[in-house]
């Protein structure tokens, strides 16, 4: 980023911080070095709008093209010139509680896991057993320098923004198990053991370990001969006595967070055979035949199901659409999280709607938006579905879940909610969404499918699915199985709400010892997906349509 070596000063309002800015440089790149959330999906190259602020005093760099054609300011491209005042006007960074009673926990020793997922990190407390009984996830920090990993591991490259990478994160997981202890009224001298995991990426980032292998072909992290790591308490602020670690991956793109899915699922000890599924950017899927070792894949399924990327996308938090019923005159009925407003669709919210759109007829088996369907119009070339308008947008019912601002939350109460409405004031899923969940469920779908012939086995072979990750709190099983995401044969899939919080929940309670955990990682056989069969797969996986 270009700039003088003039520092200047700009102060946010609120919350009244001051930030040290170099004058003439984008406001983006002082907000990250000062560890200060904004959410920069793109990356800060202009093209996402998400890193909004508002000038308010203090000469400022001319409007940018970009900034025009988004209307708004925006942090990446913005530079102060002198010192001033701004408002972040990014989304916000909710933290949700999961509905735990915190006062079911019990006294005396308690155990923390933290889960570091590309868009979402989060941070449970269990007692002796290991049951998760108050969780608090939030946005990643690190979105700062963009949602998708490849960017982030590309700015891990220059060892300064690796370092801040690495610190923005670690500072998270140490704030959110202060919010967690809190919240539980848990002294943290109760505290006996931290165990985390993430995917391969953010275990890269969050171990300080070389970004390289993992960006470049053939994209090896070496994360397979990575056992546990043992990590400094004191860095959390845990007590000096409290093991904090690092649980191993099983393969390059099969991070840590699927051994705990594992550990939680007990994946190799139940009925086999069982297919394991944590659905998110990547989607993980492990099987285990009936004899043998398990077997498992890593496959891009793309951001849809985070729901960020998609144009009514946002995070399943409060106001985010995550259910909805569709009827062939058009009207739609939303359920949405908190029961409030619509402001944006979910990822568990958007499979479901293009469930209920199949189901109605306003989408079509091969992914394109059925024009002649009531609500299915076009604009600029693209065709879209309209959910409802902001004047209409529906009191949802039921709730679920609850939502608390915390001293984590940039965003002031009295600044107007953002969301996903387009300048038409209507929420829309596009055609170009539809393409996304369509990818998504077609790579889910074609990592499943190779890994049962790879075992000789038919989906009707399976005594269990399981499924974590993004469905993990709200899988509808008729929405997986009707757009093909999960088969169509074989048992009820299960909902594993949290299961890497889970899994690392029995690791750090010793209900899993270190050796089972290091021997499911190694035993666990990675099946790399990506070649010429791979892609045949894929492309017959491409229908939104029941399977088999
Ligand atoms: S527009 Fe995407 S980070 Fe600024």
């Amino acid at each position: 980023m270009v700039g003088e070596d003039r520092t200047v000063t700009v102060r946010l309002l609120p919350p009244g911080i001051e930030v040290p800015a170099r004058a003439g440089a984008p406001l983006l790149e002082a907000l990250r070095r000062a560890g200060l959330f904004v959410d920069a999906s793109c990356g800060g190259q202009g093209l996402c709008g998400r890193c909004a602020v508002q000038a308010l005093s203090g000469r400022w760099s001319p409007l940018h093209d970009d900034e025009l054609r988004a209307g708004r300011r925006l942090a990446c491209r913005s530079s102060p010139l002198s010192d001033g005042s701004a408002t972040l006007l990014s989304l916000e960074r909710e933290a949700v509680w999961a509905p735990f009673p915190a006062s079911a926990l019990p006294p005396g020793t308690v155990f923390l896991a933290a889960d570091l997922g590309t868009t979402t990190i989060s941070v449970a407390a269990s007692g002796q057993d290991g049951e998760p009984l108050v969780e608090l996830r939030t946005t990643n920090p690190q979105v700062a320098w963009g949602s998708d990993v490849l960017r982030r591991l590309a700015a891990a490259a220059d060892p300064g923004e690796a370092g801040a990478l690495r610190e923005t994160i670690r500072r998270s997981v140490g704030e959110l198990a202060a919010c967690v202890l809190e919240a539980g009224r848990i002294e943290p001298s109760r505290v006996r053991a931290l165990a985390l995991a993430g995917n391969s990426a953010m275990t890269v980032l969050f171990l300080g370990l070389d970004p390289r292998p993992l960006s470049v072909a053939p994209f090896r992290s070496g994360l397979e001969r990575l056992r546990t790591v043992a990590l400094d308490p004191g860095a959390f602020g845990l007590p000096r006595g409290a093991e904090t670690f690092f649980l191993p991956g099983i393969a390059s793109f099969v991070g840590s967070d699927t051994t705990g899915g594992l550990l939680a699922a007990a994946l190799d000890r139940g009925m086999r055979p069982a297919l394991f599924l944590d659905a998110g950017t990547n989607g993980e899927i492990v099987l285990a035949p009936s004899a043998g070792p398990m077997l498992a894949a890593s496959t891009a399924a793309g951001p849809a199901f985070e729901g960020g990327h998609l144009t009514c996308g946002g995070p399943g938090t409060a106001g985010a659409v995550y259910g909805a019923e569709v009827r062939p005159t058009g009207e739609v009925r939303l359920q949405v999280i908190g029961g409030g407003p619509a402001r944006w669709v979910c990822g568990s919210g958007v499979l479901q709607l293009a469930a209920a759109m199949l189901d109605a007829g306003a989408l079509r088996e091969d992914g394109r938006l059925e024009k002649s369907f009531p609500g299915v119009g076009e604009e600029g070339g693209m065709a879209f579905f309209r959910l409802c308008s902001r004047a209409g947008s529906p009191e949802g019912a039921p709730s679920r879940g609850s939502t608390l601002d915390t001293r984590h939350a940039t965003r002031p109460p009295d600044l107007p909610r953002l969301d996903r409405f387009g300048h038409q004031g209507e929420l829309r899923l596009t055609q170009g969404d539809v393409r996304e969940v369509q990818l998504a469920v077609g790579a889910i779908r074609a990592g499943w499918r190779i890994l049962l012939q790879r075992a000789g086995l038919q989906p009707r072979d399976l005594r269990r699915v399981v499924v974590t990750g993004s469905f993990g709190k709200a899988l509808d099983a008729h929405a997986a199985r009707r757009t093909g995401l999960l088969p169509s044969a074989g048992p009820e899939p299960e909902a594993l709400p949290s299961g890497a919080v889970r899994g690392l929940l029995r690791a750090a309670a010793g209900l899993d010892s270190r050796g089972r955990c290091e021997s499911l990682a190694r035993g666990t056989v990675h099946v790399p997906l990506g070649d010429e069969a791979f892609q045949e797969v894929f492309l017959d996986s491409l229908a939104l349509r029941p399977y088999p």
